[in-house]
C-alpha cells in the first residue's frame, strides 16, 4: 500500500526550455524546483559550452543569460553531448540552425537510433546547413547555421519537441514564420517564450512566430512532473488500501490526459487547490485505491496528452475490466525504446494479456500479474512502469537494470520506500 504527501520534482519539459530560453535571452534569473535528472543536465552542459553561466544550488538554478545572438564557440567544430535527451537534441538543433557557428551533435545509443530528420528537414528549409548518418536523421549531426529564412510548415508528425524547434529557430527568421500543427502537444515553449517577451501567437493548432532583437528571462518556477507523478498515481490506484497526495503538480491542460483516462476507468482521483504560477497550471493531486476500475479507449487528440504516460497506464489497465485499446500512439515506437514492443512483451512477460497493434496495443484485463525478469532496454519509463507492478505481483517483478530512471526521477526509490506502508 501507498499512503503519505509529499512535494514532486520539478517538470522535465519545462526545465529544458527553462535552461534554454533563459541562455538566449537577457538577464540573471533564478529557475526553482529544476529537475536535476541526467536529461536536463545535458541541457545544462550544452549550454554551458557555449559559454553561458550557470550557477546549480540544491534545487535551485541561476542563469546569466547572453541574450538571442550571444551564445559562442571556443571550437571550429563545436562538440555537444545530449546523452539520453530527445527534448535536448531537437529543441537545440532549432537554436543552433541560428548561430554563426559550426556544432556537432552526439547522444547514447539510444539517441542514436530516433529519427531526427523531422527537425532536419523543416530546419534545412529554413537555410540551415545540416548533415550527419542517414541524411542527417542520425548522430551524429553537425549544423552549420545563421541567416534563416521564415518558413511556413505543417507538421506531418504530431510532436512538441519538432513544434519547439521550429518555433526557437523562427526566432532568428527574416520574417512572420507560421507553423501548424497536426494535433494539439505540449504548450510549454509557447507560454515561457511569451513571458520572456517573444512575438508569438496561437490560434488553436496555428502558431505565428515573429522574430524579435532580445528576449528578457524572468524567474522561474517549475511545476512538478505530471509524468513522474503517474507513476505514485497509478501504484495508488492498485494498491489495497492507498491513498496519496501529491504536492505541486503541473496540471497543463497538454498534459492532463493520464487524469481524464483515469477518470474514464473510473479510478478515485481529485484535483486540489488549484493555481496558476508563471502561466502555468498547478495543483494537488489525491488518489486512492481502485478496486473497480474498468477499461476504455485511449486514441486520436488524447495522445499526445499523455504519450509518455502509456506505459504505465497499460500496466494500470491490467487491473481493468475488460479491454484497453490503445490506438493512434505509433510515436510510441521511437521514443527512449520502441515502447510498443517493450510494454507488450514484458507485461505478457508478467503474467498480463497484453496484444500488440501497429499503432498501440490491447490490454486485456483484468489479470493476475506473476512476476518475472522483465527487460528495461535503459528506457526510464519502462523501468519505472514495471517497478509499480511489484506492488501487485504475486512474485517479483526484476528489472534488468533500473540505472535509467536517473533520467528523469533521481530519488524514485528512496521516495517509494518511503510512501509503501
Ligand atoms: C517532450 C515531448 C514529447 C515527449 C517527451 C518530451 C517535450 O516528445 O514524449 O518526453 O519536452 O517537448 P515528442 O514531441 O517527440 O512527442
Amino acid at each position: 500500500m501507498l499512503k503519505g504527501s509529499f512535494e514532486l520534482i520539478g517538470d522535465k519539459s519545462i526545465s529544458h526550455r527553462a535552461i534554454m530560453l533563459s541562455s538566449i535571452s537577457k538577464g540573471k534569473n533564478k529557475i526553482s524546483n529544476f529537475l536535476m535528472g541526467e536529461d536536463c543536465l545535458s541541457t545544462v552542459n550544452c549550454f554551458r559550452k557555449m559559454g553561458v553561466d550557470i550557477e546549480i544550488n540544491n534545487n535551485e538554478v541561476y542563469v546569466s543569460g547572453k541574450g538571442l545572438r550571444g551564445l559562442k564557440s571556443l571550437e571550429d567544430n563545436l562538440l555537444l553531448d545530449v546523452g539520453n535527451s530527445g527534448t535536448t537534441i531537437r529543441l537545440i538543433m532549432g537554436i543552433l540552425a541560428g548561430q554563426n557557428f559550426k556544432s556537432t551533435i552526439v547522444g547514447d545509443e539510444s539517441i542514436g537510433k530516433r529519427p531526427m530528420k523531422r527537425v532536419t528537414d523543416p530546419l534545412r528549409e529554413m537555410g540551415a546547413i545540416i548533415s550527419g548518418k542517414d541524411d542527417a536523421n542520425l548522430t551524429p549531426i553537425t549544423i552549420e547555421g545563421g541567416n534563416l529564412t521564415n518558413i511556413n510548415y505543417h507538421m506531418p508528425v504530431s510532436s512538441a519537441q519538432v513544434k519547439s524547434s521550429l518555433i526557437l529557430a523562427s526566432l532568428y527568421g527574416n520574417n512572420t514564420s507560421f507553423i501548424r500543427e497536426k494535433v494539439r502537444s505540449r504548450n510549454h515553449t509557447e507560454i515561457m517564450l511569451k513571458s520572456f517577451g517573444a512575438d508569438i501567437e496561437v490560434n488553436d493548432l496555428d502558431i505565428k512566430v515573429n522574430p524579435v532583437d532580445e528576449l528578457f528571462n524572468k524567474d522561474i518556477y517549475v511545476p512538478g512532473d505530471i509524468s513522474s507523478a503517474a507513476f505514485i498515481m497509478v501504484g495508488a490506484l492498485i494498491s489495497e488500501n492507498s491513498e496519496v497526495l501529491i504536492k505541486n503538480v503541473g496540471l497543463n491542460n497538454t498534459r492532463v490526459g493520464i487524469i481524464e483516462v483515469i477518470k474514464k476507468m473510473n479510478g478515485s482521483i481529485e484535483i486540489i487547490d488549484e493555481k496558476e504560477i508563471c502561466g502555468e497550471k498547478v495543483g494537488n493531486i489525491l488518489v486512492k485505491y481502485s478496486p473497480n476500475l474498468i477499461g476504455t479507449t485511449i486514441d486520436k487528440d488524447l495522445i499526445p496528452k499523455l504519450i509518455d504516460e502509456i506505459p504505465i497506464i497499460a500496466l494500470l489497465a491490467t487491473r481493468a475490466e475488460g479491454d484497453t485499446i490503445i490506438k493512434d500512439a505509433s510515436e510510441l515506437k521511437v521514443k527512449e525504446s520502441n515502447r510498443i514492443k517493450s510494454v507488450v512483451n514484458n507485461l505478457n512477460l508478467i503474467g498480463a494479456k497484453a496484444i500488440e497493434l501497429e499503432d498501440g496495443m490491447i490490454i486485456k484485463g483484468k489479470t493476475p500479474l506473476h512476476g518475472g525478469k522483465i527487460q528495461t532496454f535503459n528506457d526510464h519509463r519502462i523501468a519505472m512502469s514495471f517497478s509499480i507492478a511489484n506492488l501487485i505481483s504475486n512474485n517479483e517483478v526484476i528489472l534488468d537494470s533500473d540505472k535509467c530512471i536517473d533520467i528523469s526521477f533521481p530519488g524514485y526509490f528512496n521516495l517509494l520506500k518511503k510512501l509503501s506502508k
